[in-house]
């Protein structure tokens, strides 16, 4: 049986950052609703959009508070239900960001499991240890222990893996299971399409009372993965909670985030005949080379693609995985493409035809169809992160200029990659055909009577038709043409995405066959073939040009990025460049 997400495009919306509509600076639900004619235009079928529950935005609501109530800065439940039934009635489904491992330490579940140690709560988190010394040495994904000092003075402590302000749920616990799937089915009665399953691999943890082995004294805490990721019990617990939704909602889509999963658990993740998700998003596609100061954490140091190790992994998870894979560039949680990978603007259109034009479903993050880059954040505080004011400590005392060090950081964190989206218009009247709005729906952003007209008009020039007040985010956008210049120019790389996206549309592209050519190392080519139907796909990833020989006869040149010539059977692509072309009739 074929569903609508068999072939989805998706388009992931960071809604703080998207467009804000009531001029408090953080993007929202009416923002986003206003702007559904360029989603539309660009041609996708479903947005995924980061969390919109109230939430403290520890994690920018990836820490919970209620799952059943939309946060205040992006609105109300009623503009959610409105933002679903126009996102419906322009034919895009809607997945919600799904977070399952964790809640806030806001939660009315923690508040309750931390007021005693007999509440009825407690065992919906993980408690273990006393007298104030930590179970074991495993470390958390944002730096320190995993474990952190029960607030109510018990001596016990309780587990995190992400922030401490994030306690994560004991999935051990069936009453945990049974809950959140009410969570799912409330927001799936509401009608959402899908759920993107946060985190969903470190449900289950290995026994407590177990250290990561370390040399001798050395008691640092260690992200200790095998011990909180991608456990068998993992699979045990979500198979019910899968299958209930399948049951109910057969045509909602099940996305997973797994991270760490390799290609083997991310087939078993998605095999049918496991009944668990649809499709995954791992993080393993994009392997880096050494970073040029061996001394310092290579995280925060730009580095080149490892193209050889991309292509390799390309080839195999397009061949192993059975589901479709996800075909992505960047999302909230690196920099982006624009930033981290291309080398210029050929380069990040080469790679968008790469990737998406393989076999699977493409994953587009806002703004990357504009060829945004990250923001600059002005220095350390910025980033609210003390893994970067070490690093900034560490690059000093290795010699690194400050300056210097401060671009790689705003070069590599995932935070300057979920600025504003650049729209170069308001949403409230006045908007262009980029925007496609009119002031149908959202409210025009300038509380009245505020500001003298000029002044709101430059504010609103300085932050790109985001927002009239002040970005939630602050920092120095880099000089990329706004969504509503690139709308009236036909060379622009919306257009180009636009065109992409209509081509990875057609049946060679959304259920053709994969087959990776073997040529020269900086070249990347593919086949997909459908029938007779055929299509050849050839990227330059160099900086120098390159030439492929292949079987031409009988194809057109569909879209090109760069220069790239051609002679009977034989391509030239100048650096960065890249092509597809297809037999006649596709
Ligand atoms: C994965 C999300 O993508 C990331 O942004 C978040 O910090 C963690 N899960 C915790 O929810």
């Amino acid at each position: 049986m074929t569903t609508w997400y068999d072939h989805a495009i998706i388009y992931q919306i960071y809604p703080k950052s998207f467009q804000d509509s009531n001029g408090d600076g953080v993007g929202d639900l009416n923002g986003i609703r206003a702007r559904i004619p360029y989603i539309q235009a660009l041609g996708v079928n479903a947005v995924w959009l980061n969390p919109i529950f109230t939430s403290p935005q520890v994690d920018n609501g990836y820490d919970v508070a209620n799952y059943y109530a939309v946060d205040p800065q992006m609105g109300t439940m009623a503009d959610m239900e409105a933002l679903l039934a126009a996102f419906h009635a322009a034919g895009i489904h809607v997945i919600l960001d799904f977070v399952l491992n964790h809640t806030s330490d806001q939660h009315p579940w923690f508040l309750d499991a931390v007021s005693s140690k007999d509440s009825l709560y407690r065992d919906y988190y993980i408690f273990a240890g006393q007298n104030g010394r930590r179970p074991n040495n495993w470390g958390s994904f944002f730096g320190g222990s995993v474990w952190a000092p029960d607030p109510a003075g018990s001596g016990q402590s309780y587990f995190h893996l992400f922030d401490r302000r994030m306690p994560d749920l004991n999935w051990a616990n069936p009453e945990v299971r049974h809950a959140m799937q009410d969570v799912a089915d409330f927001w799936l009665q509401k009608g959402v399409d899908g759920l993107r399953l946060d985190a969903f691999i470190h449900i289950a943890k290995a026994s407590l009372d177990q250290d990561w082995p370390t040399a001798a004294g050395d008691d640092a805490p260690v992200v200790a993965e095998p011990f909180f990721a991608n456990r068998p019990q993992v699979q045990d617990w979500l198979r019910p909670f899968c299958q209930h939704v399948k049951a109910d909602y057969p045509d909602a889509m099940l996305l997973g985030e797994a991270a760490s999963a390799s290609v083997d658990l991310a087939a078993a993740y998605t095999a049918a005949d496991n009944h668990l998700m649809d499709s995954v998003v791992t993080f393993r596609y994009f392997t880096e080379q050494a970073p040029a100061k061996a001394k310092l954490p290579a995280a925060y140091q730009p580095r080149e693609m490892d193209w050889l190790a991309f292509k390799q992994g390309q080839a195999t998870w397009q061949q192993t995985l059975q589901a479709p894979p996800t075909l992505y560039w960047s999302n909230h949680d690196m920099a982006r493409l624009a930033t981290r990978v291309a080398h210029g603007p050929v380069q990040a259109r080469s790679l968008a035809l790469l990737m998406y034009l393989q076999r699977g479903i493409p994953i587009i993050y806002y703004g990357e169809e504009l060829g945004l880059e990250n923001l600059a954040l002005p220095d350390a505080a910025a980033f609210g992160d003390a893994t970067v004011t070490d690093f900034l400590q560490q690059a000093k005392a290795a010699g690194v200029d400050d300056r210097q060090a401060l671009a790689w950081v705003n070069a590599t964190h995932k935070l300057p990659a979920r600025g504003p989206m650049p729209w170069g218009d308001s949403v409230g009247g006045g908007g262009t055909a980029a925007s496609g709005v009119t002031g149908a729906a959202g409210s025009p952003s300038q509380p009245a009577g505020t500001e003298p007209p000029t002044a709101a008009a430059a504010r609103l020039r300085a932050t790109a038709g985001f927002t009239t007040g002040t970005p939630w985010l602050d920092g120095t956008a880099q000089a990329t043409a706004t969504a509503a210049a690139q709308d009236v120019d036909p060379t622009s790389s919306l257009h180009f995405y636009r065109e992409l996206i209509a081509l990875k549309k057609r049946p060679l592209f959304a259920a053709g066959d994969y087959h990776l050519l073997s040529t020269s190392d900086n070249l990347y080519a593919y086949r997909r073939t459908l029938a007779d139907s055929q299509a050849l796909v050839v990227v330059n990833l160099g900086a120098t040009p390159a030439t492929l020989e292949a079987g031409l006869s009988g194809m057109t040149r569909r879209l090109t990025a760069g220069k790239v010539t051609r002679h009977g059977d034989h391509l030239t692509l100048a650096p960065y460049a890249g092509v597809v072309l297809t037999t006649h009739q596709d």
